[in-house]
């Protein structure tokens, strides 16, 4: 939908008018090519789609269409990019109207166009969870907040979790969850080398193990199938993974938890609960390790947390927020796109030999990860994007 809005914006100076953060109307200028492509936008009456009834919306021409698969919706938003070309509305019960996207380039002109000012309507259920939670004191959290709110936290976050130098304090230890990750995988596969498990959710294990390590400062032992019942470690993977399904759940569907607290909603709550006391517990034990670690090395560099920590735009409540709004913001998004990348090298065998060529060179010598063998990766670092 924020595509739509977009051309009232421009004005006759091929200038564009857009909010600040702080609030206020601005103007920016932006490229002639630019303002050629805004001013071809069409209103959202005029953007193509399934017939839309009262009430209902959409939702007839998905129970009808042949062969429809919740598991595989992606395969129903396809036939509709066939039909009516790569912008479409559909409108859902109980959902706000929808534009779907299908071209990255238009994803991209959507993105830098509202950058300052994004609106996103994402973990609703999340954010409602935290305002009824005195604790966070309406503040719900870069992750489901907008304008001012959002900036607030966002523009303190954002130079240590992108600056890149922070990358390299935690590359001995992510290397080594992945190394645990492909000896559990070799341990799983059967004598004619095929993995026996689901494959995404040992994914999504590697991905929550990585996340956790830097959100959680801790390795939380996802690979472990022994984890002693009720032991921490346990209780936050467990947290982790049910914040993420409820979480998914909440944000499809009827949202019935709208109305009143369904049983996933306070699976939310209570996950979320959990794993907040976590990252509370957390800040505290890594503010004393902090003292500790400056009165005895003059050389300590503090990690991305701890820079949130001593950040001093930021309270206590923030950082914890932040810290577990990593957990569902980079879980499924990396295991995902790991499987993605994975199948996509499988199908190109001759893809999958120059990689592997390229990393041997670099990483030949057994040695491990280390920011020397980052540099030379060109190759890898291509076919990731
Ligand atoms: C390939 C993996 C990833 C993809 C495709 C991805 C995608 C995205 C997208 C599209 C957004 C913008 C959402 C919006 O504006 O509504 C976003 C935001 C965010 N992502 Fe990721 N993400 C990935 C990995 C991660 C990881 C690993 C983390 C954390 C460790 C993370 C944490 C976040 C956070 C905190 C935000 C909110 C930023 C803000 O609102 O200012 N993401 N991600």
């Amino acid at each position: 939908m924020r595509m739509l809005s977009l051309r009232p914006w421009v004005n006759s100076t091929g200038r564009l008018a857009h909010r600040s953060a702080a609030g206020q109307w601005v103007h920016r200028n932006i490229p002639g090519r630019w303002v050629h492509q805004i001013t071809t936008v069409l209103p959202s009456t005029e953007v193509p789609g399934p017939k839309c009834y009262p009430l209902i919306g959409s939702l007839m021409d998905l129970i009808t269409s042949k062969g429809f698969d919740k598991e595989n919706s992606y395969r129903y938003f396809m036939k509709l990019f066939q039909i009516y070309g790569p912008v479409v509305k559909v409108k859902f019960p109980g959902q706000s109207t929808m534009v779907l996207i299908l071209k990255p380039e238009d994803a991209e002109k959507i993105l830098q166009l509202t950058k300052d000012n994004p609106v996103r309507k994402s973990m609703e259920a999340l954010k409602k969870a935290r305002y009824i939670n005195p604790y966070y004191e309406k503040k719900a959290g870069i992750v489901v907040e907008n304008g001012e709110e959002w900036w607030r936290v966002r523009s303190k976050v954002q130079a240590p979790v992108l600056k890149p130098q922070n990358v390299l304090t935690y590359l001995k230890d992510m290397d080594q969850v992945t190394l645990d990750f492909l000896d559990r995988i070799s341990r799983l596969r059967n004598s004619e080398g095929q993995i026996t498990v689901n494959f995404q959710e040992e994914l999504s294990k590697w991905a929550l193990e990585s996340i956790c390590l830097v959100a959680l400062n801790q390795r939380v032992q996802c690979f472990d199938p022994s984890l002693p019942s009720g032991s921490q470690p346990e209780l936050i993977v467990k947290a982790a993974q049910t914040l993420m399904n409820a979480v998914k759940e909440c944000e499809t569907g009827l949202k019935l938890w709208k109305i009143f607290p369904t049983k996933t909603f306070t699976q939310l709550k209570d996950s979320m609960e959990i794993l907040t006391k976590t990252c509370e517990a957390v800040v505290h034990k890594m503010e004393k390790e902090m003292q500790e670690k400056e009165a005895n090395n003059s050389d300590y560099q503090p990690n991305m947390v701890e820079q949130l920590i001593l950040e001093p735009g930021l309270s206590h409540k923030d950082v914890i927020t932040f810290m577990v709004d990593l957990i569902p913001g980079g879980t499924e998004t990396t295991s995902d796109n790991a499987a993605v990348l994975l199948y996509l090298i499988a199908k190109n065998p001759r893809v999958q030999a120059k990689l592997q060529e390229e990393l041997d060179c670099v990483l030949g010598d057994g040695s491990g990860l280390c920011h020397q063998c980052l540099g030379p990766c060109e190759f890898s670092k291509r076919t990731h994007i």
